[in-house]
């Protein structure tokens, strides 16, 4: 599974690519609204750092507006991914996309039907939300398995983007469901990363070499 960051601060995208683990950005209306500038720049700024998709999504609810949207993110850069609520409109918006060679990811999938549908428009991307489905009850790497053993079972070339993502544990179980990729907050990268044992080992491994030198040098 590829690990993609979703934010849209431009630092997390900094400080996570300088990791060498990010193949790709996903942003979202609520993500680039904290940024408090205009959402073109911040898109250019983290096109300038990523040599991988950047999902970049309309905020439009007519497929007209969507198409006009995602026609001008996608001039910006062939990396440039739309991303598409799914719905009626949606799915209009990523035919028109699919036709184009344009790349797309649609959003907002809670069910294996959404997931169907948008494949069979010609998503390049579907993103199944795991946590806001475990809040309303729901098994949210259940429907990452569903939809990855559909997308085998019917040779469907879409990929999963496991999204909603907010422990290490989602990304465990994503990956194992068969999600191509997972989206997850810089925080949750930096805790892939974390153990305690790790870091008590380090600091074992110091202290003797420590005493060592001491002991060599005295
Ligand atoms: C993915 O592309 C979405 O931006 C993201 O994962 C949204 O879900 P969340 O707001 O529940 O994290």
């Amino acid at each position: 599974m590829k690990i993609f960051i979703d934010t849209a601060n431009i630092e997390e995208v900094k400080a996570a690519y300088d990791l060498g683990v990010i193949a790709g950005v996903t942003t979202n209306p609520s993500l680039a609204a904290k940024e408090g500038r205009a959402f073109e720049d911040v898109l250019h700024d983290i096109l300038g750092i990523v040599d991988g998709p950047v999902s970049a999504q309309v905020t439009d609810t007519e497929a007209k507006g969507m198409i006009a949207q995602g026609e001008d993110f996608a001039a910006l850069s062939d990396k440039v991914t739309v991303k598409v609520p799914m719905g009626l409109e949606g799915l209009k918006a990523v035919a028109h996309f699919a036709k184009r060679g344009i790349k797309t990811n649609v959003t907002l999938i809670f069910t294996i039907n959404q997931a169907l549908m948008a494949s069979r428009a010609g998503a390049t991307f579907v993103s199944p939300f795991i946590n806001r489905l475990e809040n309303v009850n729901h098994d949210g790497l259940q429907l990452i398995e569903g939809i990855a053993d559909l997308f085998t079972t019917h040779a469907i070339p879409t990929e999963i983007i496991a999204a909603s993502i907010r422990t290490p544990y989602h990304v465990t179980k994503a990956a194992q469901a068969g999600a191509h990729i997972g989206t997850m907050p810089y925080d949750v990268i930096r805790q892939l990363v974390q153990h305690p044992l790790t870091d008590q080992g380090v600091k074992k491994f110091l202290d003797d070499w420590s005493k060592y030198q001491a002991a060599v040098l005295a």
